[in-house]
């Protein structure tokens, strides 16, 4: 994303300020809803020519499922796990292309508390297929997850990811993700996970 996105940013948080003043995004249903339909036909250019960010598509679940099995399957059942928040209708998916072929995703969470002022949600997955790092996918993943989530009110992220995970702390805290919390044996195989958060209003 280039650095005008900031101001695309300042306009949605003015944007949002009215929708909230509306009482629009007292309704998480409506919010996911409304999101869905505006991002159908959505897309985002990425800072490569070749790479992209678009939404889900159904056909997409294999491509999900088999890249989720190659890098989560080692802390856990993660392959049916991310299966069935792909079809849960409050996540948020998108998909991550490299010359119009899928190279991977991210996908946020319903919100944590709804009727707090200060929502929240969480980043549930985000993977690049391993021949495809280290080209940008995973960042701008990231970035269009934070424009998503701000778009629909969200003012925190976070996100559990294991604690030996040095290259994906690394990618976020380089996104402003701030460590919070040690989780003991969070994944189901026993590894320790690193909480960590992001305000996107500040
Ligand atoms: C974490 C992950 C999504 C990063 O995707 P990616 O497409 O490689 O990330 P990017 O190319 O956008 O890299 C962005 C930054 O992340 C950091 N980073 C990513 N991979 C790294 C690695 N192997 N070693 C060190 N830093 C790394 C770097 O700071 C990098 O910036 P730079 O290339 O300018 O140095 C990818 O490594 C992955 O899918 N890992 C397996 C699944 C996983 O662990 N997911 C996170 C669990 S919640």
């Amino acid at each position: 994303m280039s650095r005008g996105g900031r101001f695309g940013r300042y306009g949605e948080i003015k944007r949002i300020g009215r929708l909230r003043r509306s009482g629009f995004l007292s309704d998480p249903a409506a919010r996911f809803q409304s999101l869905k339909e505006r991002i159908r036909f959505g897309r985002k250019e990425g800072k490569g020519p070749q790479l992209r960010v678009r939404p889900v598509r159904q056909s997409d679940l294999h491509f999900v499922e088999e890249l989720s099995g190659k890098v989560f399957e080692v802390y856990g059942p993660y392959r049916q796990w991310v299966s069935r928040w792909f079809k849960v209708d409050s996540a948020v998916t998108l998909i991550a292309l490299h010359e119009e072929r899928p190279v991977g995703f991210a996908m946020l969470g319903r919100f944590s508390n709804p009727a707090q002022v200060l929502f929240s949600a969480e980043l549930l997955a985000i993977a690049v297929e391993p021949r495809k790092q280290r080209m940008g996918a995973g960042r701008l993943l990231m970035n269009e997850i934070e424009e998503i989530a701000l778009s629909l009110g969200v003012n925190r992220l976070f996100l559990h990811t294991a604690k030996d995970n040095l290259p994906a702390q690394k990618l976020f805290r380089s996104c402003l993700f701030t460590p919070s919390e040690l989780k003991r044996n969070f994944y189901p195989a026993g590894q320790d996970a690193l909480l960590m958060f992001k305000d996107l209003l500040l």
